[in-house]
């Protein structure tokens, strides 16, 4: 649903023609005949776009223009100028305006210049938030468990070592990718290269040449040289995702670079270096692993030195307050609903409720919250219907939906959480069980 346009002029006459022409074209229009009126407007509702005259009864649109964009600095404005003023025109525009019309105003003009400036607004918040995403500049929220600072105290201490590994151990959701980037920002900084690896995601025969490059011919398809993601990320950060899932080969080899900073590319006779730094994550409980021979010893010890338990968000209820509320601010910001807060029901339930996927089912419960509650105090209900069943109410590993009905894709998602928790977090395996390729259970794990 389009937001209003604030059309702010007090010619009756030329008010209602415009008003009807934007209201076919689909915007709905909402009126004021001066400033003040404009400013009332402004605090019930943020319009889309606002079409300003310069000549209003309480005063001239062009003064009141940087108080509507320090209020409202993402909605475009349009100014309506004076017949041959290009000084005022030019005026607008260096004030911020993101166009003009001149009267007595065509209006065709008018409904095409609007739309011009409320598309590309819309594409620039578009492009913010693709931006933002690829980059993760999604902001770490400070966080006022003592947990949770320490933690941060420790990645700050080795964030001073540039080549110090760093391995990040916790549930999944908890945040070890935010950290990861974390570190990468305090230590070398954003501009220095964020290199993310998914382990479980590499396919087992190209991935030594993913991570450590090869030379020319060195397999059948090796037509040119290629430097690996170690190389890639030098002066960096390499992030090792999932990092148990790493062949058993390439630990050793992992394991060598982590040591002296050297490896050597496939097919090659001699050693190359790189300064990435190595993050390694994992969800899963590496020592059943290295029982079982999957995981080298060796490489768990070097890791370790660095470890970082990440705490699941149930041992922290004092950081879910304060992730809620930066968390709906950004979701607002991303989905255009933004004045959403949340109310004395919603945060109490927050408080109450376990959490079992962290801080990355708090966002989904707050995107849903955001989408489906009509507001403006989101009570959060949904929770209510999937709280949890109290420990010692069912057998253990039995998967209990209750409450009201909800679709099936919902309780498709709260079963693979249920598998991959019950399997202690090893993916590949959960991905087996449930008889899903590793991707298609990848998708149904995401938000
Ligand atoms: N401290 C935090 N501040 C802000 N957002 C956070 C924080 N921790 C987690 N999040 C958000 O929660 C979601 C999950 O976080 P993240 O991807 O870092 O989890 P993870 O530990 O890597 O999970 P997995 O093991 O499943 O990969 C993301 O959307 C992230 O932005
Ligand atoms: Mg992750």
């Amino acid at each position: 649903m389009s937001r209003s346009i604030l059309l702010v002029d007090d010619d009756r006459g030329f008010s209602s023609l415009a008003q009807a022409a934007l209201a076919r074209e689909g915007h709905p229009v909402v009126l004021a005949r001066s400033l003040h009126e404009a400013r009332e407007a402004v605090e019930r509702a943020a319009p889309e776009l606002v079409v300003l005259d310069r000549r209003l009864p309480d005063g001239d649109g062009l003064d009141y223009l940087p108080e509507l964009k320090a209020q409202l600095p993402g909605t475009p404005v349009v100014m309506v100028t004076a017949h041959g003023d290009i000084q005022s025109a030019v005026d607008a525009i260096r004030a911020g305006a993101a166009d003009y019309v001149a009267k007595p105003v065509d209006l065709t003009d008018l409904v095409m210049r609007a739309q011009r400036a409320m598309g590309e607004q819309n594409l620039r918040e578009r492009l913010s938030r693709v931006e933002a995403e690829l980059s993760g500049r999604r902001r770490l929220v400070p966080p006022r468990s003592a947990a949770m600072r320490q933690v941060l105290e420790m990645l700050a201490r080795i964030a001073t070592s540039p080549r110090s590994p760093v391995f990040l151990l916790g549930p999944t959701g908890a945040g070890k990718e935010v950290l990861a980037r974390h570190v990468h920002t305090v230590g070398a900084g954003d501009n220095a290269p964020f290199v993310h690896v998914n382990c479980a995601a590499l396919p087992e025969t190209t991935v030594e040449s993913e991570l450590f490059g090869h030379e020319k011919g060195a397999f059948t398809d090796a037509k040119q040289a290629r430097r690996g993601l170690v190389e890639v990320a030098s002066g960096g950060t390499l992030f090792l995702d999932e990092v148990g899932e790493l062949p058993l080969p390439l630990q050793a080899k992992l394991l060598t670079y982590l040591d002296s900073g050297r490896f050597r590319r496939l097919g090659s006779s001699s050693e190359e270096s790189s300064t990435a730094r190595v993050v390694a994550a994992t969800n899963r409980n590496l020592e059943l692993e290295i029982r079982e021979g999957r995981f080298r010893e060796d490489l768990w010890f070097r890791l370790s030195v660095f470890a970082i338990h990440v705490p699941s968000l149930r041992d922290r209820p004092e950081d879910i307050l304060p992730l809620a509320e930066q968390i709906l601010n950004e979701l607002g910001q991303e989905l255009g609903r933004k004045g959403f807060r949340l109310g004395e029901q919603g945060r109490a339930r927050l408080q109450n409720y376990p959490f079992p996927g962290n801080v990355r089912e708090l966002r989904n419960v707050l995107e849903r919250a955001l989408v489906l509650e009509p507001g403006p105090e989101l009570t959060l209900s949904l929770l209510q219907a999937m709280r949890e069943p109290v420990e010692g109410s069912a057998p253990p590993g039995s998967f209990v939906v209750s409450g009201d009905p909800r679709p099936l894709e919902d309780i498709e998602k709260k079963y693979v959480r249920h598998v991959l928790g019950q399997l202690g977090g090893r993916r590949v395996e959960a991905a087996r069980v449930l008889g899903l390729s590793y991707p298609t259970f990848l998708k149904r794990l995401e938000d």
